[in-house]
């Protein structure tokens, strides 16, 4: 059966008070949740301990952090393992978002180290991938998408990649307002899925969680949640709104 899987990617956005706040409504509305739903929400690092500690006994939810370095400890001012991740019992960690991509200019060889780093400690991987503007226009988006799959995603064992979920985020989608078409998304996420089937088995491709991000929102996840092989979403913009998110996370059919 399908996966349903939903996540709030916060960024650095919210205050601490605000954080609270928005935590607080979700938790109001947590009997409304669909509770088939897998859903998780990556705020801030700094806010993770605190609301580990809020969550704690909540199986509703599941939190995640947005980044994390590659080794358990040591001299790397400003980082945070997946070791301390799993002492507050984070369960899941974004890599390879493209912002940071593009502004801390992640490669594909630490990004393959950062999963396997998570994995290591049992933590799930949400592995962001996604092709620029131009790269859609010159028409080579699939070979892009799949280079960057192959090149972080390939040394994995088959029981490892069932672990990870895999975002595709069009960039030209992500806080633009503009979304990728219901059948622009599928199509790669059918891509994303056939490759992974022929690496590791038809079983792994078809569990393996493979998600949605870029201007998701409450009026199209239905039709984006609705397709065969789109599992859900990673949600930015939309998920610092409870009413948003909670509407999202119930789009599945
Ligand atoms: P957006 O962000 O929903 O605001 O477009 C998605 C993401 O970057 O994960």
């Amino acid at each position: 059966m399908k996966r349903k899987i939903v996540a709030g990617n916060w960024k650095m956005n919210l205050n601490y008070n605000e954080a609270k706040d928005l935590l607080k409504k979700l938790i109001e509305y947590k009997d409304k949740f669909d509770t088939t739903t897998e859903l998780i929400i990556c705020p801030p690092t700094l806010y993770l301990s605190a609301f580990a500690e809020v969550l704690n006994g909540h199986d509703w939810v599941s939190l995640g952090a947005q980044n994390s370095y590659t080794v358990d400890n040591g001299a790397f001012t400003g980082e945070v393992s997946p070791s301390q991740l799993k002492s507050l019992g984070i369960k899941y960690g974004i890599v390879g978002h493209s912002e940071r991509r593009e502004f801390f200019n992640e490669d594909y060889t630490l990004l393959s180290k950062k999963v396997k780093a998570l994995l290591h400690h049992g933590l799930s991987p949400i592995f962001c991938c996604g092709e620029q503007l131009q790269v859609r226009d010159s028409n080579v988006y699939k070979e892009f998408v799949m280079k960057q799959i192959e090149a972080s995603l390939f040394g994995l064992k088959a029981d490892e990649i069932e672990k990870v979920i895999i975002a595709y985020e069009p960039i030209w989608a992500i806080g633009t307002g503009k979304t990728a078409t219901a059948e622009q998304a599928q199509e790669i996420h059918a891509l994303i899925r056939s490759r992974i089937s022929k690496e590791f088995g038809e079983k792994v491709g078809a569990n393996v969680g493979i998600i949605y991000g870029g201007s998701c929102k409450p009026d199209n996840a239905k039709e984006l949640f609705a397709q065969k092989d789109i599992d859900g979403g990673l949600i930015g913009g939309a998920s610092l709104n409870a009413d948003d998110f909670l509407a999202i996370a119930n789009s599945f059919e």
